[in-house]
């Protein structure tokens, strides 16, 4: 068997459980060097576990990696780091009060930045990274503030800047733009022909043909199939996903059409959208389509009182409503579960028992939650 037939990476057995509960069972996975490989798989199937798995931020309850056909035991992503293996998160964590140059070195302490930082040179190389991805981002600039497109580049150039053999993407194109998409797979397709090795997560199955040579199926925490992509049609890989066709699936939905519950009329925020109406009866789904940048958050967030439009009438069934603040919503009986959980929906250091009642106004609906007047919550020892 020559060198390049050795897989880069060989997963046998792996499982994992957290607190007793098997999220992964028994995966046995080879990553050929030079392949982008995507992994598929409904929400919860196993996915992120076992990429993260393989980058060293979790540690499996049971199996063997094996990199280069050497046994490798990765105990933390700073070994990951180490062995060339990087993985971009499905959430960014950066550090927002650092440089977009300083977030771009970070963990190179090896090559002997970490006692003394050459701010030029570092600015400099910084630089290039970003213009080897095509981006215009001013490398002087915090973290914080960036776009989570911005912020996904910056982890993109650092896993360059690191050299990694395999580059493990997490769903790496939900908040792009078309454009930034297209940057990305080209970047992605660069790095596969030098012979590195690229883990695509995505939902999107059209991204998956584009880009990937081959596609392995999880579901509920089992490895399911790994095939050439040109090989699967499309419901043959959500038979694979689902477990049965698509057609047992889809259920037609019980709920009668009712009256007008949510209706929009003439919304206008000028700059972001104009003269928006639309009506959501009882009992309806209604998605709002377009391309990034195209206003649908900006309208959502402007019917849920985060940024309320200039003109334009919302009736929640058939009454007009003044909604100038989120509090007003919540009073009409509007939910809004915005587009950054991690920055906008969750409070990540209070409890889940805490974040579940937090949208519960006044006193006696939280619990645990103390709204107090002017808008300031009291945190009451749960
Ligand atoms: N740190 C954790 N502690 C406990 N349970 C976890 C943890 N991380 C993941 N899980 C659980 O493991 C299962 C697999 O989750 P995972 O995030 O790997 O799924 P996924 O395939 O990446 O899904 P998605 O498409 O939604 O990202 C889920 O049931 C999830 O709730
Ligand atoms: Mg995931």
């Amino acid at each position: 068997m020559s060198d390049s037939d050795v897989p880069l990476i060989s997963a046998r057995g792996i499982s994992k459980s957290f607190a007793g509960v098997s999220v992964l069972r028994d995966v046995d996975l080879d990553l050929k060097k030079g392949e982008i490989h995507a992994l598929l798989g409904e929400n919860g199937a196993g996915k992120s576990t076992f990429a993260k798995i393989i980058a060293g931020v979790h540690r499996p309850t049971r199996g063997t990696l094996s990199l280069n056909g050497q046994t490798v035991e990765i105990a933390n992503p700073l070994a990951a780091q180490k062995l060339g293996i990087t993985l971009i998160h499905q959430e960014p964590i950066s550090f927002p009060d650092l440089s977009v140059a300083e977030n771009l070195v970070l963990g190179r302490g090896e090559d002997g930045w970490f006692n003394r930082v050459p701010w030029a040179e570092m600015t400099r190389e910084a630089r290039r990274q970003m213009d080897q991805l095509g981006v215009a981002i001013d490398v002087t600039r915090p973290m914080r503030g960036l776009s989570i497109a911005d912020q996904q580049m910056v982890e993109i150039g650092r896993a360059l800047a690191s050299d990694s053999r395999l580059i493990i993407m997490d769903e790496p194109t939900a908040p792009l733009t078309p454009r930034e998409v297209e940057t990305l797979f080209g970047i992605a397709r660069r790095l596969r022909d030098e012979g590195r090795t690229i883990i695509f997560i995505s939902h999107r199955l059209e991204e998956v043909r584009a880009l990937c040579d081959r596609v392995t199926i999880f579901r509920d925490g089992n490895k399911i199939s790994t095939d050439p992509i040109d090989s699967l049609a499309d419901t043959d890989i959500i038979r694979l996903m689902i477990g049965r066709p698509l057609k047992e699936y889809m259920h037609k939905h019980n709920a009668s059409i009712g009256e007008v519950a949510l209706e929009v009329e003439g919304l206008t925020l000028p700059g972001r959208f104009q003269d928006i109406s639309f009506k959501v009866r009882h009992g309806e789904i209604v998605g709002l389509g377009g391309l990034v940048g195209a206003g649908r958050t900006e309208v959502a967030c402007a019917i849920f009182g985060i940024q309320p439009a200039e003109s334009g009438v919302v009736r929640v069934n058939g009454a007009p409503v003044d909604i100038r603040q989120p509090h007003d919503a919540i009073a009409h009986g509007l939910a809004f579960v915005p587009e950054d959980r991690a920055v906008s929906g969750i409070f990540r250091t209070l409890s889940v028992e805490q974040n579940i009642t937090a949208a519960i106004p006044g006193e006696n609906g939280g619990g645990k939650l103390d709204h107090g007047s002017g808008g300031i919550v009291r945190l009451r020892a749960a």
